[in-house]
């Protein structure tokens, strides 16, 4: 179960789908397939973006709305932009339009990063300590990891969650979650690779042809694109629509 950071992974799986409706309701069933088979509490980190709200909708109706598990699995973020829960670049507002506030969740499995009233370290802090309390522990164990699922996105600089190309925070070892101000954007909260890392499996989604060379770069393991250097302790599947998947 584990991936030394840097060594070369195995071909990556890639799962294409004909367009961004086919993707999103094929991820959905993958999702239920995957919660269903922890059988219990399980742990899924979100994506944000406008790449994965489709799949948060499809997840609200039947087929897979009556399957799925509800009580049983916790929301995580990998990131959220520092504005205000109800600002319209909220990454937890478009997944509570999209899904919480629509499926049966129960509010004490849901937690949002914090962006209100804090520093942004103080939010990055305040969010390491809702993960580590979830986990039970400081320190994160290869054989158990923090998430059953986690969800990602790829932007075209090949950025992950909000690892920018560049950032400090790529280098950071120790901490679960860190406050980042990429330059030309609002400031963010983002998880790090070693609580990204302590994934069962990641799944990244990508959709559209503007994302067709970079996904190329990402499957061939570019170490310059931070979404290539995430090698969680399980595994990793892509899904993309035939729009960004490699001819
Ligand atoms: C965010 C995301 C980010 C996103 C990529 C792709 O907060 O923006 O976490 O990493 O996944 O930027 O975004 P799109 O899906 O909108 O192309």
């Amino acid at each position: 179960m584990s991936a030394v950071r840097g060594a070369k992974p195995t071909a990556p799986r890639l799962r294409t789908f004909e367009n961004p409706e086919a993707l999103a309701r094929g991820v959905a069933q993958w999702l239920l397939g995957a919660v269903q088979a922890r059988g219990g509490t399980c742990a899924v980190c979100l994506s944000g973006g406008s790449t994965p709200r489709r799949l948060y909708e499809v997840l609200t109706v039947p087929p897979v709305v009556t399957r799925f598990p509800w009580d049983d699995v916790h929301w995580f973020w990998g990131d959220e932009r520092f504005v205000a829960p109800d600002h319209p670049d909220s990454n937890f507002r478009m997944v509570d339009e999209a899904l919480l506030s629509v499926a049966p969740v129960p509010r004490e499995n849901i937690h949002p990063i914090p962006t209100e009233d804090l520093s942004l370290a103080d939010a990055a802090a305040a969010y390491e300590k809702v993960l580590k309390d979830f986990y039970g522990e400081d320190r994160l164990d290869p054989e158990r990891p923090l998430f059953d699922v986690t969800l990602l996105g790829l932007g075209e600089d090949g950025h992950t969650a909000s690892l920018f190309p560049g950032s400090p925070a790529l280098a950071d070892t120790e901490r679960w979650v860190r406050g980042v101000e990429p330059p030309g954007l609002e400031p963010r909260i983002t998880l790090t690779y070693p609580a990204l890392d302590s994934s069962r499996i990641v799944a990244f989604l990508v959709a559209g042809a503007r994302k067709r060379e970079v996904l190329a770069r990402a499957l061939a393991g570019d170490p310059e694109l931070p979404a290539a250097r995430v090698h969680p302790v399980g595994d990793i599947v892509w899904f993309a629509d035939r729009a960004a998947a490699p001819s």
